[in-house]
């Protein structure tokens, strides 16, 4: 859809893509040289995720990232990127408190940054701050199943919400209340499969088995950067982290043996 009619891709052609039967693609990526990346390679929607607390800030939940930081990075991506569709994370207590102060936040994401939507965890309980940031014309992605900003809650970051009913539930709430798709997260591929036939709007699975609509990974994962992270969901698409130590190595190499620099990189 991206780069192949080289349109943006906006929260109208995402949402017509996955009716027409079309399998979207999303990464996770958080600045500027990434972002350019992924879009390069013709990824439908790039998602700067609040896993950027983890993954880019070494935090040990995505609780810390802050609003003001998830802007900084927001804009970075929306700099690089010239067809995917840039969807930013609503940060912990940054659309908790009340609907008014949710709107407020997703308002600042989207004129601060240029993004063109939102996500943020919740189905059912999260109803009446979905449609408020909807009338306030900012599309939002809704995001079930596993909610990292709940750890406290949920004792563990690995704790599933797996009923089934509820699940259901929450996609229909999220639905209803004007998100224009939904994120599924670590949900059972058959549950996962079942709920995507009940929608109408597109569903992004992470762990979430074949039947969604479309799927989506952080892209340092997917990329074999992170170390020591290999859930059984995740595929790696390269080994990134090795190829770039060796050759860090080799550059320290050849420096401290003088063969760097050579004659041809000297003016
Ligand atoms: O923040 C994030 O990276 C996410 C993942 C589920 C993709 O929301």
């Amino acid at each position: 859809m991206s780069n192949s009619t080289n349109r943006k891709v906006t929260v109208p052609r995402f949402v017509k893509a996955a009716a027409d039967g079309r399998r979207l693609s999303m990464v996770t990526a958080y600045d500027y040289l990434w972002a350019g990346i992924m879009d390069e390679a013709g990824v439908d929607s790039i998602l700067v995720g609040d896993s950027l607390a983890m993954v880019v800030q070494g935090h040990d939940s995505t609780l810390p990232v802050t609003l003001d930081e998830m802007i900084y990075h927001g804009r970075q991506v929306v700099r690089a990127v010239k067809s995917a569709l840039v969807i930013v994370d609503m940060p912990f207590m940054s659309y908790q408190v009340s609907p008014a102060d949710a709107v407020r936040n997703a308002g600042r994401i989207i004129k601060e940054t240029g993004a063109d939507a939102v996500k943020l965890e919740g189905g059912a309980i999260q109803v009446e701050t979905i449609s408020a940031i909807m009338r306030a014309d900012i599309p939002v992605m809704a995001h079930v199943g596993m909610r990292p900003q709940a750890v406290r809650q949920l004792g563990s970051m690995g704790k599933v919400q797996r009923d089934q009913e509820q699940l259901l539930e929450d996609a229909l709430a999220a639905q209803q209340a004007g998100a224009f798709g939904l994120l599924m997260e670590l949900v059972p591929a058959e549950m996962a499969a079942k709920i995507t036939e009940q929608l109408q709007i597109p569903t992004i699975g992470i762990g979430a088995g074949p039947g969604c609509n479309g799927q989506v990974l952080v892209g340092p994962d997917m990329l074999g950067l992170t170390p020591n992270f290999k859930p059984k969901f995740l595929k790696h698409f390269a080994q990134l982290r090795e190829t770039a130590v060796s050759a860090v190595q080799d550059y320290v190499s050849e420096v401290q043996a003088g063969t760097f620099p050579a004659s041809s990189h000297s003016h």
